[in-house]
């Protein structure tokens, strides 16, 4: 085990060894050498999802939420009607973004253990022909719930209205296939299911639609279309590039690649998932959403029924024994979340369930 704590959480986590020391060289900015490592990068992106016929990958800098507001921005016409609907904290920043970008927007609420539903997507669209876009939290990390990606993008396409799809904590171990799952835009960024360091965003835009969004942007900086024009051009970064960042995310792709793709990393978070569901039952905690809408990502487990309980201190007492829990992010329950994402050491969800249980046992000895 390193001296670090493992990172149980969806990103920032634990990236690899060969990754860490990928970022121990310096890099033009201009140099060849590094344009090289970017266009190996998009072109990458681009092949994970089968892109390349019709889409155009462009890479941002910043984390995700760069690049989601730098889609909305980008892509819906300033006239533009965006419909979120809404079941976690993710899918309500979309919709911040576009009241904050002046983007009319309207939302379909369900509950934080509730799925977003395909036939409701497709009744609003039928009821509403202002609409121009659905922006779709695919895996909502604030509880772990997978929202149904094919069967709306297959309503918002039966509609002729374009999808955006926040794809931060699945691209990469969820297979997504741009031949057959009609989108607009994907987001996601270099320290999610690729295992990276955080710093970069990138945006999955298809071809057609990206080459009509010239000046729809409100901001230079997060203008994608400027981007792409621009790295076209001259096969640079617009403005200063995380270099070591890229040139981690590059090294972090070729170990995703190495591994299986797709289908071995997410066979791996799965199996840490069932894992992790199976040892929390047998230590006595709840998880708070049912198994078939659990995406392999990330679970979010009720609070442990103690009057002792804190989640700072239980925070404290695992992450003594080597691992950092993620806190909760829901309106209504007590929670905490364990992600299945990262390098997990040796032991892997083992040494996870072995720590969590030593602390429980702690604070049900200490009534
Ligand atoms: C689904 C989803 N969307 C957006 C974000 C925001 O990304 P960031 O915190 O990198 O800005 C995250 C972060 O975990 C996420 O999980």
């Amino acid at each position: 085990m390193t001296s670090e704590p493992y990172l149980l959480t969806p990103g920032p986590l634990t990236i690899s060894l060969r990754t860490k020391q990928s970022m121990l060289r310096d890099w033009g900015s201009w140099d060849v050498d590094f344009n090289n490592i970017t266009a190996r990068v998009r072109a990458r992106l681009l092949d994970i999802i089968h892109g390349a016929a019709t889409h155009e990958c462009v890479p941002l800098q910043g984390s995700g939420t760069f690049g989601v507001e730098a889609a909305i921005g980008t892509l819906v016409p300033r006239a533009g009607h965006v419909l979120v609907p809404q079941n976690g904290a993710y899918c309500q920043r979309i919709t911040r973004i576009c009241r904050v970008l002046g983007r009319r927007v309207t939302t379909i609420d369900y509950a934080e253990d509730q799925p977003v539903s395909a036939t409701d997507i497709d009744q609003a669209l039928a009821a509403d022909s202002s609409i121009t876009h659905v922006a779709l939290v695919h895996c909502e990390t604030s509880t772990g719930i997978l929202n149904p990606l094919e069967a709306i993008a297959q309503a918002a396409a039966r509609h002729g209205r374009g999808l955006i799809i926040d794809a931060m904590s699945s691209f990469g171990a969820l297979e997504i296939d741009a031949r057959t799952t009609p989108f607009d835009a994907l987001i996601a960024a270099s320290g999610k299911c690729l295992e990276g360091p955080p710093g970069m965003s990138f945006v999955i835009a298809r071809r057609a639609a990206l080459e009509r969004c010239e000046g729809n942007c409100h901001s230079l900086a997060l203008d994608l279309h400027d981007q792409w024009v621009y790295m076209r051009k001259t096969a640079q970064w617009r403005y200063t590039p995380p270099t070591h960042v890229v040139a981690a995310f590059d090294a972090a792709i070729a170990q995703f690649l190495e591994e299986g793709g797709v289908a071995a990393r997410g066979a791996r978070y799965a199996a840490n998932c069932r894992t992790l569901l199976e040892g929390m039952r047998r230590l006595g905690l709840r998880c708070f959403l049912p198994a078939a809408i659990q995406a392999p990502i990330i679970v979010t487990f009720h609070a442990p029924e103690h009057p002792r309980y804190q989640f700072n201190s239980f925070y404290d007492a695992v992450k003594a024994r080597g691992y950092i829990l993620y806190p909760g992010k829901l309106t209504a329950a007590d929670t905490f979340r364990v992600g299945c994402m990262g390098q997990l050491g040796e032991k892997g969800m083992a040494g996870v369930l072995e720590a969590v249980g030593a602390v429980l046992a702690q604070l049900r000895a200490s009534t």
